[in-house]
């Protein structure tokens, strides 16, 4: 325990703040990993700055995010086609607040429920979308965002080797009530190679890996004898 804290430690120290920290209420301990949820909420203006077509097979035109992700999504995309031949097709990356505000009210209206709505479309201000470090993908061949592509070969595929571009699957099967969402195979979180193999590795949810780093944060500089 207290080697895996020193880890995580060290990983923290070795990460810059961003200016996006400025625009998200809470929380980033370091480099990609902020905290977007229904307790961590975006600002209703918060527009990532450097939004970039990713480069790679998109279900359409207008389809962007921040500029590292992209270029982390082309290299996972190229490397499942070169490695395995499966070729995967951008769906959804970044999404304004009026979007997702629009996106969870149809969601309200097609499922009757706000409770059920909002186990799969998140309110406006609480998507990781609006980040920019956020893209939902599916295959050439099917790219509807269902549990079929978690079982797909494509599917089984990202969710053994996103960690190795940076990326994670943020929404896992039985993390419901820890990240608030059902299981979405398809949601892919830039983090960054570093916090995706230790993420990958630990298998936890962003919300509890996060902690664990502020937890080791504190103890850290407690242990120096500074205030927090
Ligand atoms: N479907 C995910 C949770 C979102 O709307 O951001
Ligand atoms: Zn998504």
């Amino acid at each position: 325990m207290a080697v895996r804290l020193l880890t995580l430690l060290i990983a923290f120290l070795s990460l810059g703040q961003t200016t996006l920290n400025a625009y998200v209420a809470q929380t980033n301990p370091g480099g990609n990993l902020y905290l977007v949820n229904r307790t961590y909420l975006l600002d209703k203006e918060y527009v990532p700055p450097d939004l970039v077509k990713p480069g790679v097979l998109c279900k359409y035109g207008d389809i962007t995010m921040r500029q590292e992700a992209a270029a982390a999504l082309k290299n996972m995309f190229d490397s499942a086609q070169a490695e395995q031949g499966y070729i995967l097709q951008a769906v959804s990356g970044y999404r304004a607040y009026n979007t997702q505000s629009a996106i969870y009210k149809r969601k309200i209206d097609s499922t009757g429920s706000q409770r059920k709505a909002q186990l799969l479309v998140a309110p406006p201000g609480a998507s990781e979308h609006q980040l920019g470090l956020a893209m939902d993908i599916g295959r050439k061949s099917n790219t509807n965002l269902t549990k079929g592509f978690g079982a797909s070969e494509e599917g089984l595929w990202v969710a053994e080797n996103a960690h190795r571009f940076g990326f994670i699957i943020r929404y896992k099967e039985g993390w419901t009530d820890i990240t608030g969402y059902a299981y979405e195979p398809w949601h892919v979180r830039f983090v960054g190679k570093e916090h995706a193999a230790r993420i990958f590795q630990l298998d936890i949810p962003l919300e509890d890996y996060v902690n664990q780093l502020q937890t080791a944060m504190k103890a850290g500089l407690l242990g120096e004898g500074r205030e927090l």
